[in-house]
């Protein structure tokens, strides 16, 4: 077998190069190669220096995920870093593309840092809730400093070339046409004739002044921010502790979190969300190689509340978007709203001026048709009505060029039906966004029955282009997400009737994990919001049951309409979002229950968990059983991106897993048996309890 790892001499340069596609991850043969590879050079008493570089898309992914809790086998990275940085001949890493993870951790071992200016730097170990385990809490804070560090650390995002020079990580970007390792040697020449050696990280120490309070300053985000999280609390620690104890002791000390973490059920949650977002990608009857649609241009009709979130999704990834709305003055409304929402991220220190200019300056509004014929994709936008729906796809059939896709976000109207109003179904898709749009990182897209495969694969790697988070599913009624909400928000609002009130319900969600219980969302989102939907499904689908809410309407009723008068499922204080339990709302909910004749009795916390969140993943299990999700991890990233379902769950069908598929039907007959057909089990969660099978194991 060759190795993934190659070793060159260029005059008294060793170059060592990865070579394990797709990412250089660094498991087990690599670092075996890498070790073996500095040994050489280390032995060959013409080498004067090394460079270590990667082949393929970028210069290192990190550790290879996939070895993550099976035995460890020697070299280690850390020791194998250690190795690195103990080399008497200087070692400067050469990246190109992403060194993040292990693969940073690699290059704070070299001596030196050059890059090209693809060269992206970070320790993303955080969104697999880990910390940095080969050294990267200990050398980045001594390279770089505790803030910038922690920013690195707890935000998991990469790091540009810019900034990475600006900050002091890279030593230079080299300027050479497309010859990074060329350029990497010429640095390293000038290092072996100036005479400079080895420059350890480890030598350097922290700079302490103003430390305490950047720690605590960051605890305190963190506490707010990645609540019940362990990751983030231990990232923390382990730079608290570079300031004082030595890389080998602050080492000893990541390893110890580290290997706790990697067996923690949250690292395994968030670990199976990464390889679901890839595994996402695989679309059962669309190959990897499908031809794709250039996407160049885009436009949006509608420049409501989701409209010109959508458009600025695409503005913010470079592609500029034409908005089309009906008239001058909702135009001009909808262009002011998103200045102001840039404004906002300006004001925030989320982007700076000059790209908030950039960006707006890639939308244009227009009220003319004529504006949007030569857009490679058309995103729909308008209210929610199929009968306008029809006639805006009508005269987009009418304009649109030949081979553009026509796209609705619409939350819940069936695709078939929309399509169907053009003379080109097989050009229509489903790509709902979630509010706010250019924050949300779901796009739950719906292929109807006619859609090409061409434009589904585009859409799905549009997605990524756009730095969302693609998930394709089937028409339903409610597609995934939607559908799954109303099976537990309507068990949420028979547990008030028969005994809970709205605070308790919330606290339990709350403690699960979700930022709120679903009464307070209901406040926020707006109760007309809600009432305006369920009058629109009573009336197209009057048999269908799976609603009670006669207390969300009666509140309503009563001139409740949320946050936005201070008063719905709870009161608030003027100026206040902080909801308070409302004497008037209990007076109601008792008399409800009078009224249906039911007698209140307590319900537990524990009752509260089991029929909501089991028959959310109910929903979720008939939803997979009839193959309008793919996988099970499809349906858990649209929860965790699209509803705030906790990232340390791994979202719902992960947790079922976690819990025990049959565990979760025995409790689901459980309450078949005590309140009747709305919570019978799926019969694929019937299927697979029987079976000793998982979600994980199911594939539609
Ligand atoms: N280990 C194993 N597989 C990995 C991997 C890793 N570290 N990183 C990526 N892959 C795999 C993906 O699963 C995917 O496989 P597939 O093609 O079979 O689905 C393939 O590589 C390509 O990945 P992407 O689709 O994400 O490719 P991109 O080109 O879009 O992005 C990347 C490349 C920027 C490197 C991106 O994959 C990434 O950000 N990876 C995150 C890596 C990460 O989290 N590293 C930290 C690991 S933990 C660690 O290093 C611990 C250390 O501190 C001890
Ligand atoms: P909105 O009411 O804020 O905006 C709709 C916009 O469409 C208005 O500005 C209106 O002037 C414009 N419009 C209406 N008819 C038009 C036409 N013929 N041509 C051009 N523009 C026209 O509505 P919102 O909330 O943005 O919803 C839009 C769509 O997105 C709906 O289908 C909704 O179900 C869906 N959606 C909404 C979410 C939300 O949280 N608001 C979340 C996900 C999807």
């Amino acid at each position: 077998m060759t190795s993934p790892v190659d070793y060159e001499k260029r005059g008294h340069v060793a170059v060592i190069v990865l070579d394990n596609p797709p990412v250089n991850a660094l498991g087990i043969a690599v670092r075996q190669g890498i070790d073996a590879a500095f040994a050489k050079a280390a032995a060959d008493d013409t080498v004067q220096a090394i460079v270590l570089a990667g082949r393929n898309r970028c210069f290192c992914g990190g550790a290879d995920i996939t070895e993550f809790g099976k035995p460890r086998q020697e070299p280690s990275l850390s020791v194998l870093i250690n190795k690195i940085e103990a080399s008497e001949k200087p070692v400067v890493a050469a990246i190109h593309g992403t060194a993040v993870g292990g693969g940073c951790e690699i290059t704070l071992g070299c001596h030196y840092r050059v890059g090209d200016a693809s060269a992206r730097f970070g320790l993303p170990e955080i969104n697999l809730g880990l910390l940095p385990g080969a050294g990267g809490t200990q050398r980045l804070p001594r390279l770089i400093g505790i803030a910038p560090a922690l920013d690195i650390i707890l935000g998991g995002e990469y790091v540009d070339a810019e900034k990475a020079l600006e900050l002091g990580y890279l030593d230079a970007i080299v300027p050479a046409e497309g010859d990074l390792i060329g350029g990497a040697v010429a640095f390293a020449d000038e290092l072996i004739a100036s005479g400079k050696g080895p420059r350890r990280i480890s030598d350097m120490t922290v700079a302490g002044e103003g430390a305490a309070e950047t720690l605590s300053a960051y605890r305190d985000r963190i506490a707010k921010r990645a609540r019940g999280l362990i990751a983030p609390q231990r990232c923390i620690d382990a730079v608290e502790a570079a300031m004082s104890i030595s890389v080998a002791e602050g080492m000893q000390l990541e390893r110890k979190n580290f290997d706790e973490l990697v067996q923690s059920d949250q690292s395994k949650a968030a670990r199976h969300l990464f390889f679901a977002e890839r595994q996402a990608h695989k679309i059962p009857g669309i190959p990897r190689d499908t031809p794709l649609r250039p996407v160049k241009k885009a436009a949006v009709i509608g420049c409501g509340t989701m409209g010109r979130g959508i458009a600025m999704s695409f503005a913010n990834a470079g592609i500029p978007v034409t908005i089309l709305e009906q008239n001058h003055d909702a135009l001009d409304a909808g262009m002011t709203a998103a200045r102001k929402t840039y404004a906002g991220s300006v004001a925030r220190g989320r982007i700076t001026e000059a790209e908030m200019d950039a960006a707006f300056g890639r939308l244009t509004g227009t009220v003319d048709h004529a504006d949007i014929a030569d857009a490679d994709i058309v995103i729909e936008a308008v209210f929610e009505d199929m009968d306008l729906k029809k006639k805006v796809f009508a005269r987009l059939d009418e304009v649109c060029k030949p081979g553009a896709i026509l796209a609705t976000n619409t939350s819940t109207l069936n695709i078939d039906e929309i399509a169907a109003a053009t003379r080109r179904p097989a050009d229509v898709i489903g790509t709902h966004f979630f509010s706010p749009a250019h924050i949300m990182k779901l796009m739950e897209n719906v292929r109807g029955r006619e859609t090409a495969a061409d434009v589904i694969a585009t859409v799905m790697k549009l997605s990524k282009n756009i730095g969302k988070v693609g998930v394709m599913v089937g028409v339903c009624d409610g597609f995934v997400g939607n559908r799954m909400l109303y099976a537990y928000r309507s068990q949420a609002e028979f547990l008030l009737e028969e005994g809970a009130l709205p605070q308790q319900v919330d606290r339990v969600f709350y403690d699960f994990g979700f930022a709120m219980g679903p009464f307070a969302m209901g406040d926020l989102a707006g109760m007309d919001v809600g009432y305006m939907v369920r009058k629109h499904r009573r009336e197209t689908t009057p048999s269908n049951d799976r609603y009670s809410s006669t207390i969300a309407d009666r509140i309503y009723e009563m001139g409740r309409y949320g946050q936005k008068n201070g008063k719905g499922w709870y009161s608030y204080a003027e100026g206040s979002r902080t909801p308070e339990p409302d004497p008037e709302i209990e007076a109601l909910i008792c008399r409800v229950s009078e009224e249906f004749g039911i007698q209140r009795r307590p319900v537990s916390d524990q009752e509260i968990l089991e029929r909501c969140m089991y028959t959310h993943i109910n929903e979720g299990a008939k939803i997979l059983g009839e193959g309008i999700a793919t996988r099970a991890s499809d349906i858990d990233l649209v929860w965790v991106h699209g509803y705030g379902y906790p990232i340390g769950r791994g979202g719902p069908m992960f947790f079922a897993d976690l819990t025990g598929v049959e565990k979760i039907y025995e409790t689901m007959k459980k309450l078949h048996d005590a309140h009747g057909d709305m919570l019978r089990p799926a019969p694929l969660l019937e299927e697979l309890a029987k079976s000793g099978k998982s979600f994980a194991d199911y594939q539609s």
